[in-house]
């Protein structure tokens, strides 16, 4: 079943076709990294805006790159949240206007399942089911359990910030421009790990599952505060050990999950996934505690569409259909299905 997947619920306008929900036809991303850098963070309005100037050319790449017309898509799947309410709109109306012209059925997608499905694609050893996933965006951070692709159970999220937006805020205050979290990953490679003392994060045991990033972050403030934004070795030092610190807690909160589902397999999904000490430090707590590790390429952790076309593939399947009423929600809950225990 080839699948059109669209997406613009943040600064990404993008547009896939995916064979089956695996196999990866086509993949448009035009980001607005460039548009938004300047404000130091997304604009909302600006977002909205040029989502409905990038679109159809986006929409058109997809097709034509998949050498597809709209009448050889078997099914239509569009983010409908969660987001910016005015940028999730733009693919949602697109998406029905494109469904009643074609005819073709169209689900809604939720904005995580996209994340949670991004690891089958075009990937000959994807996770098997039941697994855990530790979802780690710019907007959110979650610990799920993912019982099969249509029945997941959020066990733990964070409490405040998302670890992408400590990432960036932090690397706002280091002067690194925006989203910075690429740019301390960069330096951090440099740094020492251990040469800032960092607060321990969530240590306690009636914290479960959830986490809380305000309190390194402030940490890294006050830093800057008392002593001025460092440079050169100290920059890298600071970088590495504020990564350090998120990468432990993540760490740490994943196995103890893993430990209390009885999982042994985990996949780590969303745009901070791309990190490259996140990633070492997962596979190395893996090979110690003897479970699966799986994270999908870089591109397919940041936000695209075919992400959202291989999780809209199953709910097509499942015969879900979305009407004319299908409407953009800006906090949209993850479906938690029947399978989930608990
Ligand atoms: O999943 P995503 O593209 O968008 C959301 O759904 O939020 O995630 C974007 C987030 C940003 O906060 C960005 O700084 C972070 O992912 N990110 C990284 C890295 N690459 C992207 N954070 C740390 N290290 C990276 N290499
Ligand atoms: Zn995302």
């Amino acid at each position: 079943m080839r699948v059109l997947g669209l997406e613009s619920s943040c600064d990404e306008t993008a547009a896939a076709v995916v064979v089956d929900g695996r196999t990866v036809v086509s993949d448009v991303v035009a980001s607005q990294v460039k548009v938004h850098a300047r404000y130091g963070g997304v604009v909302p309005e600006l977002a909205s805006r040029h989502h409905i100037v990038n679109v159809v050319p986006v929409l058109a790449s997809a097709l034509e790159e998949a050498n597809l017309g709209l009448a050889d898509v078997d099914g239509i799947a569009v983010t409908s949240g969660p987001g910016l309410v005015g940028a999730l709109l733009v693919a949602v109306q697109t998406a029905k206007a494109i469904a009643y012209a074609s005819g073709k059925p169209l689900v809604g997608v939720n904005h995580l399942a996209g994340h949670l499905s991004a690891v089958h694609l075009d990937n000959e050893r994807p996770p098997p089911f039941p697994h855990l996933a530790l979802l780690v965006s710019g907007g959110h951070t979650s610990l799920i359990r993912v019982d099969s692709p249509t029945a997941v159970r959020e066990l733990g999220s964070t409490r405040d910030d998302a670890a992408g937006e400590a990432f960036d805020k932090v690397a706002k205050l280091l002067g690194l421009g925006y989203p910075g979290g690429i740019q301390v990953d960069r330096l951090a490679k440099a740094g020492a790990p251990d040469a800032v003392a960092m607060p321990r994060l969530m240590t306690k045991p009636e914290t479960g599952l959830d986490f809380s990033f305000s309190g390194v972050k402030t940490a890294v403030l006050n830093r800057v505060r008392a002593t001025g934004v460092p440079t050169g070795s100290d920059l890298n030092d600071l970088c590495a050990s504020f990564q350090e610190c998120v990468v432990e807690v993540l760490v740490r909160k994943a196995r103890k999950a893993l430990r209390q589902e009885g999982l042994a397999a985990l996949q780590v999904c969303g745009g901070v996934a791309a990190n490259s000490r996140l990633r070492a430090a997962m596979a190395e707590a893996g090979r110690r505690d003897g479970f699966d590790v799986f994270v999908p390429p870089p591109r397919y952790c940041t936000d695209n569409a075919a992400m959202i076309a291989a999780a809209g593939y199953h709910q097509l399947v499942a015969g879900e259909r979305a009407t004319m009423d299908l409407n953009a929600n800006a906090s949209m809950a993850l479906p938690t299905g029947p399978a989930g225990h608990g």
